[in-house]
This record gives structure tokens, C-alpha cells and sequence, in this order.
């Protein structure tokens, strides 16, 4: 059985304030020690948000990582800084990072190895935008993203991270994939890693994200190649995220 794992996805949204309420009712709400429960907040709260969840089973990760590992990038974070302060997560790759600050395929792959490199899990995100679904790219798309950070790091690095498929036009649109579109591309995935390797396509965990919420969650979890959710809106409130932990 892969462990399924719900991580939050905080974007960029909250205040200290709120964070401090959010993680108040998460720590003293989660009683899911058979989940693997993530958030990831801005760069500016991983301090205060560490500190919060230090006692508790609720793991650390961060939205963005630099390729780089140091030097003159005004602006970045890198691996090495989220490891020191507490990171065990990150995500690389999410489709906001893709399509608004023009990150391609090689460069993501560049942040996969960064991120396993220094010892943090990476989040591999993801997914299709809408016209290349109505095209019957979906898998094209996916493929494609996955190779980059094969080809750049090999299959074993799959087996130090976690992928999240996320399809662009369900992200933050309140109209998930369904159940078995996206069992459908999960499958696809883990295929493509256990045709190279069979250990680590089968214990490969795959996320599901995209307008996932208490109402829809266990339906999309009980899909067998889907591990879990990567949650955008839905994490900011806190009986909305413990009740998807709890349907995973
Ligand atoms: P959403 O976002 O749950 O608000 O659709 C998911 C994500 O961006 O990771």
C-alpha cells in the first residue's frame, strides 16, 4: 500500500495572522496518523510556520525552489535555505510557475535534481491547459514534462519524489477532473516510470490537484493510482482541509 499524501498548497495568500489560526485548527484537528499531511506557505512564513508545526506529525514544504545551489540570484531561495529552515517538501513546476514566470520543461527538470540534490522531496507538478485536453494532448503534455526530469536526472530520482498531476484547467476553477480522467492520466504516468522501472513505477505516488474539496476528495482518492491531492483554495480553510485528510 503507498502511503497517501494531502499537501497544501497555500500560494500566495494568508497573513501571519491567519496562517496562525489556519495552523491552530490544522495541529489540533489532525488526527490522520495513517495520511502524510504537507503545507507549503510563502517563502516569508516557512519560519513561523515551522516553528508552529514542529511538535506536530504536519511536514513542511515550500512553493518554489532556485535551480541554482548559491550566488548571485537576487530574488531566489535555494534548496540548501528551505533544508535549513525546516523543509522537507517542495513543489517544482506548478502550472502558475510554468505559464506566469515562463519556467519550461528543462528547467523544472533543473529544480527536480536541485531539490533531491539537498536532501528535500520534490513535488513534480503536472498537467495539461484546456486546449491541449479538447486536442487529446493530455498525454503528450504529461509525458513530455515527465521525460524532461527523467532524462536529466534518471528513473531513480523518481523514487525521492512525488508526482502531482494537475491539470490547468481545474486548478482553481471549481471544475475538477473526474474521478477517471484522472485515474486515466495517473495510470499513464506511472506506466511511463515502471516501463523503465517496475519497483519504482509501483511505489511511485502520484497526487491528484485541481479544485479538490471535502465534497469530491474520496471519490478522486478512492481511484487506484491516485495518492492523495495537492490543495490549492481548499487548504486556506481548515475544516474543509482536515475533512479531505480525513477522506484520504
Ligand atoms: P486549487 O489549486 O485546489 O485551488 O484548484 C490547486 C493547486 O494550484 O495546487
Amino acid at each position: 500500500m503507498r502511503r497517501k499524501i494531502v499537501a497544501g498548497n497555500w500560494k500566495m495568500l494568508g497573513s501571519r495572522t491567519e496562517n496562525a489560526a489556519l495552523l491552530d485548527a490544522l495541529v489540533g484537528g489532525l488526527n490522520a496518523d495513517t495520511v502524510t499531511c504537507v503545507v507549503c506557505p510563502p517563502f516569508v512564513y516557512l519560519h513561523d510556520v515551522w516553528r508552529a508545526l514542529r511538535d506536530s506529525p504536519i511536514a513542511l514544504g515550500a512553493q518554489d525552489v532556485c535551480a541554482e545551489a548559491q550566488g548571485a540570484y537576487t530574488g531566489e531561495v535555494s534548496a540548501a535555505m528551505l533544508k535549513d529552515v525546516g523543509c522537507e517538501y517542495v513543489l517544482v513546476g506548478h502550472s502558475e510557475r510554468r505559464t506566469l514566470y515562463g519556467e519550461d520543461d528543462q528547467l523544472v527538470a533543473r529544480k527536480y535534481a536541485a531539490a533531491l540534490g539537498r536532501g528535500l522531496i520534490p513535488i513534480l507538478c503536472l498537467g495539461e491547459q484546456l486546449a491541449e485536453r479538447e486536442a487529446g494532448q493530455s498525454t503528450q503534455v504529461v509525458g513530455r514534462q515527465l521525460a524532461a526530469v527523467v532524462n536529466l536526472c534518471g528513473v531513480q530520482a523518481l523514487a525521492g519524489g512525488v508526482l502531482a498531476y494537475e491539470p490547468v484547467w481545474a486548478i482553481g476553477t471549481g471544475r475538477n477532473a473526474s474521478p477517471e480522467q484522472a485515474q486515466a492520466i495517473h495510470a499513464f504516468l506511472r506506466e511511463q516510470v515502471g516501463q523503465q522501472d517496475a519497483k519504482i513505477g509501483a511505489g511511485l505516488r502520484i497526487l491528484y490537484g485541481g479544485s479538490v474539496k471535502a465534497g469530491n476528495a474520496r471519490e478522486l482518492f478512492d481511484m487506484p493510482d491516485v495518492d492523495g491531492g495537492l490543495i490549492g483554495g481548499a487548504s486556506l480553510k481548515s475544516d474543509e482541509f482536515l475533512a479531505i485528510v480525513a477522506a484520504a
